[in-house]
């Protein structure tokens, strides 16, 4: 792409990152399925490795397939550059392990995605990190939880699967008094529906195996930065001061706006080792050609579904943020105008046996774990993704027993409305 001209959102979700393939001519972003690069001559291996200069050393920690979708995905975000990994949940990992030492703090939405919660909880007790969970909704719960090793404010803009939206611009607010970044998982919502840094957001985190890729085949995820926070504020030595993992280097120091990034790649990521594989990173790069039309489709059907089941007189509630009555839409047109995603929950009457008893008759909808498919997809949540989570988690999270998650698809609307109907009409069978 060229800096001649501002290019919108569908011409950067096509080209940006990839460009013809100069030895072959290739067009399509070619497949680099390789462990590891010649060296020029020993002296580029070594600058290489000092990160003197920027050269590929080893596939565990930079490719050109996995480059081309890190510059797509930091284009499309607005970001100053991205960091793939194996897995939404070890890009997480990996964003938290950069800036956070044992004995720090960290402040979370209560309402996220079961396994991240799981995660936060369990993993950050092994490595000392103190937590505390907080409503999403109620910003001095927020502020009032901040303590002087506070590091970090973590949450989801749509939260999995309740349907809350954060406020993103107030929590940057209230990091950036405390000196410290507010990172944002931003899977649900995709930088076409929403861009956390334009609201302040420091890092935006993305498990792509969801809309992203859009097609079900691929598990990933990815890092970005916006390169505007301060890591030399005094409140993280761990990014500003010579680290003796990597013979000294001051990461934000020696790189400035690429500091964070450069420490995620070069010590997180080696260490860690949770890469990409290329032939993933292919298929994602695919994927995000078709991600606005797509998301479009996604938002129209999810719009039809939800209104048809808020009207249905079975159906005790739908969380569908998008809904006029509910209670996120504020939020909703100011953080997602385009709308408000394609996963949402509703609650049956007749519990965890209704609930079962619906997912059995639907023929069109795929019960699985996983949403953000083409394909619109159903789950119980309370006995599958969230069943680590207590009674009173489920309850932060908006889960009750008859709680049924939809990912809606990209198929026509009437034949989702279709295959819905029947589903409850054989609940009352
Ligand atoms: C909002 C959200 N974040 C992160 C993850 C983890 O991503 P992955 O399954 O790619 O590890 C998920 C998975 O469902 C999710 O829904």
């Amino acid at each position: 792409m060229t800096d001649e001209r501002d290019f919108g959102f569908h011409t950067r979700s096509v080209h940006a990152g990839a460009r013809p393939e100069p030895t072959s001519g290739a067009r399509a972003l070619p497949i680099f399925q390789t462990s590891s690069y010649v060296f020029e001559d020993p002296e580029s291996a070594a600058a290489y490795f000092n990160l003197q200069e920027y050269g590929n050393t080893y596939s565990r920690i930079m490719n050109p397939t996995i480059a081309a979708l890190e510059e797509r995905i930091a284009n499309l975000e607005g970001g100053v550059g991205a960091v793939c990994f194996a897995s939404g949940m070890a890009a997480q990992t990996s964003a938290f392990f950069t800036l956070l030492n044992p004995g720090d703090h960290v402040i979370a939405s209560s309402a996220l995605y079961g396994g991240t919660v799981t995660q936060l909880k369990h993993l950050f007790r092994k490595l000392s990190i103190e937590l505390t969970f907080v409503s999403p909704d109620n910003v001095d719960e927020w502020r009032s939880a901040i303590k002087d090793h506070t590091k970090l404010l973590y949450g989801e803009t749509i939260g999995n699967p309740g349907g809350n939206v954060l406020d993103i611009e107030v929590l940057a607010n209230l990091a950036h008094e405390h000196g410290m970044p507010l990172m944002v998982d931003n899977t649900f919502a995709t930088p076409y529906l929403c861009r956390p840094m334009e609201f302040g957001a420091d890092i935006v985190v993305y498990s792509t195996t969801k809309f992203l890729g859009g097609h079900g085949t691929s598990i990933g995820g990815a890092v970005t930065d916006s390169g505007e926070f301060n890591w030399s504020n005094g409140r993280y030595p761990v990014i500003a001061e010579p680290s003796d993992a990597y013979h000294g280097l001051a990461f934000h120091e020696t790189f400035g706006i690429y500091g964070y990034l450069m420490k995620l790649r070069a010590e997180t990521l080696r260490d860690l080792g949770a890469c990409m594989s290329p032939f993933n990173a292919f298929l994602f790069a695919q994927g995000i050609e078709t991600l606005p039309l797509r998301m479009r489709q996604h938002v129209s059907n999810a719009e039809r579904v939800a209104q048809f089941l808020s009207e249905h007189p079975m159906i005790e509630s739908v969380s569908y943020p998008g809904l006029e009555t509910n209670l996120y839409k504020p939020l909703v047109d100011k953080y997602l105008p385009k709308g408000a995603g394609a996963v949402f929950c509703f609650d049956l009457p007749g519990g965890r046996e209704a609930g079962q008893q619906f997912i059995r008759s639907l023929t069109l909808f795929s019960h699985l774990a996983n949403v953000g498919d083409a394909k619109s997809l159903v789950i119980h949540p309370a006995t599958t993704t969230h069943r680590q989570l207590s009674d009173d988690e489920l309850l932060a999270t908006g889960i009750g027993p008859g709680t049924v998650r939809v990912s809606i698809g990209i198929e026509d609307a009437d034949d989702l409305i279709w295959d819905l109907e029947q589903g409850l009409a054989a609940i009352t069978e």
